[in-house]
């Protein structure tokens, strides 16, 4: 029982992680440039704000991707956590290798990810929320909300016999613990400025 559990909750984090990965890697690595370049609508509010920038969104996909990457080769080479085999970002595993359709879904995922996370940004200015002001809920769930967009639109046939109703539900209760725990940690060793 307990061990079901254990093994369900490491895959579905499992599943999630090219999507987890961008958030602390965009906060780490993003900053310069901003997407909306300092547009600001009618509404007398910035387009996005400062905390969208190219190069967050940049690093954020890229450590998606290379995340996917060395999952991918970890399950071909065969290892396992606890007994735990993990599944593979592609239903019929390329030989030799990471396959077209396997980038494709990790892509997505950590794409999505940064797309909701951006289009989260769009509707806290619209309400007039500041840069890093807390919008409980919607800060924890909108880059899983995304993620799970794009990868369905690009990658259905995987994601129907991969992700069950109980991947979901975990990682509906993960996510917002996570998301407090990288945040404290970000705000004490100064990545963010706000620890949320
Ligand atoms: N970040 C970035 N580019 C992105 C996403 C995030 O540079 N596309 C960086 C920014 O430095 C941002 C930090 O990651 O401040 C944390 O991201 P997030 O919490 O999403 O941004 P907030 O500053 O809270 O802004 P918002 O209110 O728009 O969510
Ligand atoms: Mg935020």
């Amino acid at each position: 029982m307990i061990y079901d559990i254990l093994a369900s909750t490491l895959i579905a984090m499992w599943i999630i992680l090219p999507a987890y990965i961008t958030n602390p890697a965009a906060a780490l690595f993003g900053g310069g440039k901003t997407v909306d370049r300092g547009l600001v609508l009618s509404d007398g509010r910035r387009l996005l704000g400062d905390g969208k920038t190219y190069s967050g969104l940049l690093s954020g996909i890229l450590t998606g991707l290379l995340t996917g990457i060395i999952q991918t080769y970890l399950v071909m080479s065969g290892w396992e956590l606890f007994g735990i085999k993990f599944p593979l970002f592609e239903l019929v595993p390329t030989e030799n290798g990471i396959g077209f359709k396997a980038i494709v879904t990790i892509l997505s995922l950590s794409a999505g990810a940064l797309l909701g996370d951006i289009a989260m940004s769009f509707i806290k200015r619209r309400i007039g929320m500041e840069s890093g002001d807390s919008f409980p809920i919607a800060d924890q769930y909108d880059f899983i909300v995304g993620a799970f967009l794009l990868v369905s639109l690009t990658s259905w046939d995987w994601v129907v016999n991969t992700i069950t109703i109980e991947t979901i539900i975990i990682i509906l209760i993960m996510t917002p613990i996570l998301h407090i725990v990288a945040n404290i940690i970000a705000y004490l060793t100064k990545v963010k400025k706000v620890p949320w």
